[in-house]
């Protein structure tokens, strides 16, 4: 049961949150343990941990995430970050100039076709690999604690040392309200 899913701090879109520290204190495994009491209905559509070891896609329902909100899910014992971008966020981060970005990508290289209010991106940094927190930092993202990485909205590295974007996993959307975590290709 304690498979897939892990709520994350979007309902605080300022500054950080007691939920933020237990993430970092705690680990993700108690993350997760409490999170599949707060959205059942997320982790119930996962796959068997068996077969989610093995690879299979995940199926995440899309419905209960609100406008600027953020969500934790696991596929192959990945963190992946699932976040509806509202739509300031998304003027904001299609404005953003290329010259701009340490490793660029326009916006529409990090989402789907047609459902472009919708980031999926594995969630460690490409610095070492901590889990940097939503919310946090200067660019409407995340921001790495441990050596100061930031990211936008869009998973986009705007600050180092990390050298590069959050990577995209492979995903496809199934109608508006779901997405299958690796089928398909990578945005
Ligand atoms: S692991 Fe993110 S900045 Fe070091």
């Amino acid at each position: 049961m304690a498979t897939t899913v892990a709520p994350s701090d979007a309902a605080h879109p300022h500054g950080s949150t007691r939920r933020d520290f237990l993430f970092l204190a705690t680990g993700a495994g108690a993350v997760v343990g409490a999170a599949a009491l707060v959205w059942p209905f997320v982790s119930s559509m996962a796959p068997d941990a068996e077969t989610i070891a093995a690879g299979a896609p995940i199926e995440v329902d899309l419905s209960p995430i609100s406008e600027g909100q953020i969500i934790n899910v696991f596929w192959r014992g990945k963190l992946i970050f699932v976040r509806r971008l509202s739509a300031k966020e998304i003027e904001d981060m299609k404005a953003v100039k290329m010259g701009d970005l340490i490793d660029p990508a326009p916006y529409y290289a990090r989402v789907k076709e047609g459902h472009d209010q919708w980031l999926v991106s594995y969630g460690n940094c490409t610095h070492l690999g901590c889990v940097p927190i939503g919310h946090q930092g200067n660019f409407e993202g995340w921001a790495c604690p441990c050596h100061g990485s930031q990211f936008d909205a869009v998973g986009r590295v705007r600050r180092g040392p990390a050298p590069i974007n959050l990577p995209i996993p492979p995903y496809a959307f199934q109608g508006d309200a779901k997405v299958r975590i690796g089928e398909g290709a990578a945005a």
